[in-house]
């Protein structure tokens, strides 16, 4: 054979028998099939074999297997990033003419979604107090197809009553979303708490590098798994191996750098919240957090994302020069890295909640916290001089 048909049908002549405990970056779009009679196409690769690269290659099924049995999941779908698996769930779980509903703190590009995307397609949103526990029965209507929560919520923190919620959807048939990113899947138990389906951002703790983007839809049981499944295969969300194989690697040490994190974060939000212009400090593990009572309740830690308000003789302004003073804290979107960072909020929209501008997120990293502390002290003592 000519070398160049060699190249095109290449075999293997590497010898067998490697052993690592690296899982391989098995990349492919296409998958072979012995005969005609065996070719299949369904997104179901764990039951069903493989069929196609874009349902997952072994490195993706890895990662998901070792995501599901964390989170004590039926199933888990790996799509491309946190934005997407809420996208997936909503088009999975919603029908033209479908309500759903959404904690005023749900995650702002989640909001935008609803607003946007969902209001063209008929899908009516509607927001509601995170705290509002059994309380949500009242706002389910015969159409309600799914409710959101997230706990805690995007940066205002609020823990919320995911059981009472869960109780009251189960009541009326209607099904509940987590968005479990905080916990990275294992602070908070979705499933034992009655939650249907819980996404992740992976691209928070189990990357933990900041270096990529990937997300993940767990199903309980078999309830909405094929709602799920087919939704996902119409969609094409696959995912790159690479990337899999980069979140496998973090979730070898996720264990050692939630530990860390939790204590560092809880280091540096005692002492801000000691600090003068501090108004109140959001940590789910801080009394001064809405929602303190529930995370002791249900919560097996914290993490490394905080907010801190400034008090009212701060303008927006001051506010934002005190995260351009900070120098180890970058300024940045997205969390759960190495690197500790710092975000202001200058249009955050919590009704009955006057935060604007003076609200900053800081997401804790691997830094020693006293050189943090120093940080931070430095940019308020610039800020009141
Ligand atoms: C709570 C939460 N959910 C979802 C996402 C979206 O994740 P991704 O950036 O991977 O799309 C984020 C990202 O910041 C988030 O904070």
């Amino acid at each position: 054979m000519h070398w160049r048909t060699r190249l095109a049908q290449p075999q293997s002549l590497a010898p067998g028998g490697f052993k690592s405990l690296a899982v391989p970056t098995y990349r492919g779009s296409t998958v072979l099939f012995d005969k005609q009679a065996d070719v299949i196409d369904h997104w179901r690769q764990d039951e069903a074999g493989y069929s196609y690269g874009l349902y997952g290659t072994p490195t993706a099924l890895e990662l998901a297997a070792r995501i599901g049995q964390l989170e004590g999941a039926l199933y888990t779908f790996l799509v491309p990033g946190g934005q997407a698996a809420i996208a997936l769930v909503y088009l999975a779980m919603c029908d033209a003419g479908s309500h759903a509903l959404v904690p005023h703190n749900v995650y702002g590009p989640n909001k935008e979604m609803s607003a946007g995307l969902f209001k063209r397609l008929g899908i009516a949103v509607e927001g509601y107090d995170p705290m509002i526990g059994a309380g949500i029965a009242a706002q389910i209507r015969p159409n309600t197809a799914l409710i959101w929560t997230e706990s805690p919520g995007s940066v205002t923190m609020e823990i919320q009553d995911v059981p009472a919620i869960c109780a009251a959807a189960r009541a009326r048939g209607v099904a509940v979303a987590l968005d479990n990113t905080y916990s990275a899947g294992v602070l908070f138990d979705a499933f034992s708490h009655g939650v249907d389906i819980s996404i992740q951002a992976l691209t928070k703790y189990a990357g933990g590098h900041s270096d990529l983007l990937l997300g993940s839809v767990s199903v309980r049981d078999k309830k909405f798994l094929d709602r799920v499944g087919d939704t996902y295969k119409q969609l094409g969300m696959g995912v790159s191996p690479d990337d899999c194989s980069l979140a496998l690697r973090g979730l070898q040490t996720l264990g050692v750098r939630l530990a860390r994190l939790e204590e560092s974060t809880l280091t540096v939000a005692r002492w801000i919240a000691a600090q003068p212009g501090i108004a109140a400090v959001f940590h789910p593990a801080l009394p001064s957090c809405p929602g303190h009572d529930l995370w002791k309740r249900d919560f097996q830690g914290s993490a490394s994302v905080f907010s801190i308000l400034f008090d009212g003789r701060f303008t927006a302004r001051q506010v934002e020069a005190f995260v351009d003073g900070l120098e180890l804290f970058k300024i940045g979107m997205s969390w759960g890295g190495v690197t500790s960072l710092a975000i202001v909020y200058p249009n955050l929209d919590r009704p009955g909640k006057d935060y604007a501008g003076r609200l900053v997120r800081l997401n804790i990293g691997l830094e020693e916290p006293d050189d943090l502390i120093a940080d931070l002290a430095r940019a308020l003592a610039r800020l009141q001089g």
